[in-house]
């Protein structure tokens, strides 16, 4: 921020009048109902933001912005009519595109493909700007081990690292080169913290977080994007060991601020602040205020516990005038850098929808996972093909919860599937049966069952206990077996369901998540052979719903009970096996991919050269040995081998996308040091200790592949 714009800030602080300071700080929704109350309080300085939702439950409803002309009337009486002529700054949840649906975000992070999900988040930004939107509340880069919790959806997964680059990915994609620039929308990084590790996966639940773990596994992805210029950052509901954050001093000022270098405004999540009574750690909504103003929380989301009692305690000396002076500058500072100042209109933008959609083609196809395949995909050619399963015709499920209203545009997967037979090149014949398999059956040669969950069990207070294919879609799958045929399994879904009951029905799987618009043509140009599959898993499968939490990063136990890199001398479970049923990183191509030549340009460093930022270089050749063209994400991985703390037993640390053609080698180079190799210590200082370090690279966080360099 440069001293003019400061200089500015005093100026117009010094201006204010206690209650437009706090009116700064509150955000109201914006009720189409009450668009007369709304203007009143805006004309009267009582808000500094409106947030466009119907419900708590913003991810679940229908809703349709109003009309730009009603925002820009709204807008003008702030700038021109509020006794500061602050203008606002208008929030919705965009979260995994505006008009265009992109895959949910745990798909888009199964991409592993950083650009595209830029690009989708870019293409999001530039929609949702033409509406009137200033500022988005996503990304949401909760690390998550558990995928009974209906928000897995919104995060990336399971891995800091892999949640870190896609976090630098939004932030980039919606804040643009320049954030004042048109098109471009403020990100909020959320939830700040810890969220995603809600006991038992029940949403909304409390933590259990030592500073180790929080450091280590849940701060990563926030750092980045902090460092990325996130302009905001919204709290959580859920306490960090029995603190709630919204209160908590430690997370928001202390943690956020000093030690990641946060220089945007926080906002509480929805009614997040007056929920403090019910955490048990206020009396009231005054002191509910009084503790989150106090914590470092700038802009209180919807619940006017700010509004109502901040001119009060400040009168009663319970918050400093200078407590309060500081969160409005931080919310003024990011309405300068998005150039509401400068620019408080919102003019129609031109945007390239066709552009979008091919964004969210691409991005939905490199987004599906090939967990199996007997050899029976790509279909062959003149093949009879039967369609049945719940998710055939779905448009709505298709887009994820959390969705724009837009899903007619999604082509269904049977007229994906159907237009590709109809073209006459593959020679294939499709019939298809909607739930149940009939006499259709006997004529195919092979049976695609595009089955799945709702969109309706997935997302914000929808988390299950049981994450099982649904026994009715098995059967489906049984039926065909007994018909003798090949059966192909696409799966649509929001989380990693358990498939190990399942998974012996299905000659192979396709994991298409809950793709977008684009869903229906991505699975059909897939299992047609047209696009060859590239998707790896962002988050581990369970066998079944009782392994959860189930994840690679684990440490090692003193006995080798972990199970998940196949150690089966002790078994977790009498019932069940250790290991994942899909692991972290994976996904089968139609192409098969050879690694070798593992090379290190070092095999020792001393301490002192890595805390000098010199780096060294992990090199492997990746050829393709198969039939197709493909795209391969080589992932590399690393292990402390003797450390004062107990460290994973493999860390992602980089990873990368690469075209290669049948026959060629491509080499391919990781960069690490001092970043890569070091970790939190118990006291929250980073640091590499001295010692050996393997280096894995591979095509999975199962990879054996390695090289090991002494660090002295
Ligand atoms: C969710 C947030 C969301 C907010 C506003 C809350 O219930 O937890 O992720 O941004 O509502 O819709």
């Amino acid at each position: 921020m440069n001293g003019e714009t400061e200089k500015k800030i005093d100026e117009l602080l010094a201006l204010m009048t206690l209650k437009e300071k706090i009116g700064q700080l509150n955000q109201i929704i914006f009720d189409i109902h009450d668009i007369d109350g709304i203007k009143e309080k805006v004309r009267n300085g009582e808000v500094g933001s409106l947030i466009f939702a119907v419900s708590a439950f913003a991810g679940h409803d229908e809703y349709q912005m109003p009309e730009l002309s009603v925002l820009n009337e709204i807008q003008r009486i702030a700038v021109e009519e509020s006794p500061s002529g602050i203008p606002l700054i208008n929030g919705r949840d965009v979260i995994h595109g505006y008009k265009t649906g992109f895959p949910i975000p745990l798909a888009m992070a199964s991409s592993f493909n950083m650009e595209l999900v830029e690009k989708s988040y870019r293409a999001a930004a530039e929609e949702a700007a033409s509406e009137g939107i200033h500022w988005s509340f996503a990304p949401m880069i909760d690390v998550s081990n558990d995928p009974r919790w209906g928000r897995i959806i919104e995060s990336a997964g399971e891995d800091p690292y892999l949640s870190g680059q896609y976090a630098v990915a939004a932030v980039k994609g919606f804040q643009g080169e320049q954030l004042s620039a048109p098109g471009s929308i403020a990100a909020c990084a959320k939830h700040y913290i810890g969220y995603g590790a809600s006991e038992g996966g029940r949403d909304y639940h409390r933590t259990e977080i030592s500073d180790y773990t929080l450091r280590n596994k849940y701060l990563p992805p926030f750092r980045e994007a902090v460092k990325a210029g996130a302009a905001t950052v919204m709290t959580s509901f859920n306490d960090v060991s029995g603190q709630p954050v919204a209160s908590s001093r430690y997370m928001l000022t202390d943690l956020l601020r000093s030690e990641l270098g946060f220089r945007g405004f926080t906002i509480s999540d929805w009614e997040a602040v007056k929920q403090l009574m019910r955490q048990g750690v206020a009396e009231d909504r005054k002191d509910c205020a009084c503790l989150a103003i106090n914590a470092g929380l700038d802009m209180d989301m919807v619940d006017l516990c700010y509004s109502d009692f901040l001119e009060e305690l400040v009168n009663d000396g319970k918050v400093d005038m200078a407590a309060v002076d500081e969160a409005v500058k931080r919310v003024l500072r990011i309405k300068f850098a998005v150039g509401l100042f400068e620019h408080p209109y919102t003019k129609k933008l031109d945007v390239d929808y066709d552009k979008h959609m091919r964004i969210a083609y691409e991005i939905a196809a490199e987004s599906i996972v090939l967990l199996k395949n007997n050899g029976v995909l790509p279909l062959c050619k003149n093949s009879n093909i039967c369609l049945a399963g719940c998710m055939s015709d779905e448009q709505k499920a298709l887009m994820g919860s959390w969705s724009s209203p837009e899903y007619e545009n999604t082509v269904t997967i049977k007229n994906a599937i159907e237009k590709i037979c109809n073209t006459g090149s593959f020679g294939c014949c499709l019939s298809s049966v909607p739930y149940e398999l009939q006499q259709t059956l006997r004529n195919a040669d092979i049976v695609i069952l595009a089955i799945g969950e709702s969109e309706k069990v997935t997302g914000e207070a929808r988390s299950l206990c049981y994450i099982e294919l649904p026994e009715d879609q098995i059967k489906l799958a049984k039926t065909a077996k007994r018909f003798g045929k090949k059966v192909v399994g696409v799966i649509c879904s929001g989380r990693p369901m358990a498939l190990e009951s399942a998974e012996p029905y299905f000659d192979a799987l396709l994991y298409a998540w809950h793709g977008g618009n684009m869903a229906g043509e991505a699975i059909a140009d897939i299992l047609f052979g047209r696009v060859c599959p590239s998707g790896k898993t962002a988050v581990t499968f369970p066998r079944r719903t009782g392994q959860v939490p189930i994840y690679y990063n684990v440490s090692s136990s003193g006995r080798p009970v972990n199970g998940y890199y196949g150690e089966e001398e002790i078994n977790n479970y009498e019932d069940c096996l250790g290991s994942p049923m899909y692991p972290f990183g994976y996904g089968l191509s139609y192409t098969t991919f050879k690694y070798s030549d593992i090379k290190c340009n070092i095999a020792e460093m001393s301490l002192e050269e890595l805390r000098g930022g010199k780096c060294f270089e992990v090199s492997i050749d990746v050829t393709n040995t198969g039939k197709y063209d493909g795209k391969e994400t080589a992932q590399c991985y690393i292990r402390d081998t003797v450390s004062d703390m107990m460290r994973p037993i493999r860390e992602l640390k980089g990873f990368k996308k690469v075209m290669i053609k049948c026959g060629e080698t491509k080499k391919i180079i990781f960069r690490l040091g001092f970043d890569e190799l070091g970790y939190y210590d118990r006291y929250g200082a980073f640091a590499v200790e001295r010692g050996l370090f393997e280096i894995f690279i591979g095509p999975n966080c199962l990879t054996g592949t390695k090289i090991t360099i002494c660090v002295d």
